[in-house]
């Protein structure tokens, strides 16, 4: 891991070095500035993890240290963590009217103060790490919006695909990571649809042998557009290969049994089933029970014969439930 840079902003050399010492000793790397303004021209020079700071220094005090970093979107994120000598009531006040949220008294036994520099640290990456989760999710979403908007006849289809496979993942007892990366690969299974013309897309009639091999493209133009964004190349057995068939008659490789992956094979029973269960140009909406027999049919032929009793319980269950 890369070492964690503090800058320590004090004006008392001695309590300066006996911090250093103690954040060097954990294997923190540090750079010392005597008080507000050399804080700054500090942090020009390298941007820190966390700001450690004392309050009553000369020239630029901490506080007004602490507006101005956080005046500076560059370092608006920065942990910032004051040092008050005895701890008056009066400076921790004006800190927080500022938004500083960590406060540490001095002395302080060098233990502690690493300790709790640990900790904060850890805390501001772990939210990091829940941001940009969140991000990478809600991007998803805007993703599959944008292909399922120009769908009519499937709108609302990823979300329902995406809750089918996640009770599947989760009666197969999978790995939290697993789940998240079947969450965006379920979200993302058509979005190789962009390169099918609208004309294609919504057509009323059946289409065409050359429009449906223009269809069948969308597994390997989604896998082209995922396989260049590192985060999500977990997605590709789930973009690749949730048109594939049991028995090798499916696209877009003809894979047959387990050599298709298991993250095409449950994706391929929450979309049929999802497809059949809702109306489209070519059939009516059928009926939850006259779906399941169709499954059941087809098991062994499109389906894994181990993965469709799972199914066949799972949505049987939760059709149970939601009637209740
Ligand atoms: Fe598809």
């Amino acid at each position: 891991m890369q070492e964690k840079l503090i800058l320590i902003v004090e004006d008392s050399t001695q309590i300066r070095m006996i911090i250093t010492k103690a954040l060097q000793a954990e294997g923190y790397a540090t750079r010392q500035g005597r008080n507000g303004l050399d804080g700054l021209e500090q942090l020009k020079q390298a941007q820190p993890d966390l700001i450690l700071s004392d309050i009553n220094m000369p020239q630029m005090d901490g506080l007004e240290f602490f507006k101005a970093v956080r005046k500076n979107p560059r370092w608006v994120a920065i942990p910032f963590v004051f040092l008050t000598s005895h701890g008056t009531s009066e400076d921790i006040q004006r800190g927080r009217e500022l938004g500083v949220e960590d406060y540490l008294t001095k002395p302080i036994e060098p233990e502690d103060l690493v300790n709790i520099i640990n900790a904060r640290l850890y805390r501001s990456t772990a939210v990091e790490v829940a941001q940009v989760g969140q991000a990478y999710l809600d991007t998803v979403k805007v993703l599959a919006n944008a292909i399922e908007g120009r769908d009519k006849y499937t709108r609302g289809h990823v979300d329902r695909v995406t809750t089918y496979s996640l009770w599947m993942a989760k009666a197969l007892k999978w790995s939290s990571q697993h789940i998240r990366m079947l969450e965006f690969g379920a979200r993302l299974h058509d979005v190789g649809k962009i390169v099918i013309p609208g004309s294609v897309l919504n057509k009323p009639e059946p289409l065409t042998d050359q429009e449906w091999e223009l269809m069948k493209k969308h597994t390997l133009a989604g896998a082209k557009m995922l396989q260049e964004i590192p985060h999500l190349r977990g997605t590709l057995p789930y973009v690749l290969y949730h048109h594939e068939k049991w028995d090798g008659t499916g696209y877009p490789k003809g894979l047959k049994g387990k050599d298709i992956p298991i993250q095409g094979r449950i994706l391929a029973l929450a979309d049929v089933y999802d497809a059949l269960t809702t109306a489209r140009p070519y059939h009516e909406a059928k009926s939850h029970q006259e779906v399941i027999e169709i499954i059941a049919q087809d098991t062994g032929k499109h389906f894994d014969p181990q993965l469709v009793p799972v199914f066949v319980k799972i949505m049987n269950a939760m059709r149970a439930q939601a009637k209740k």
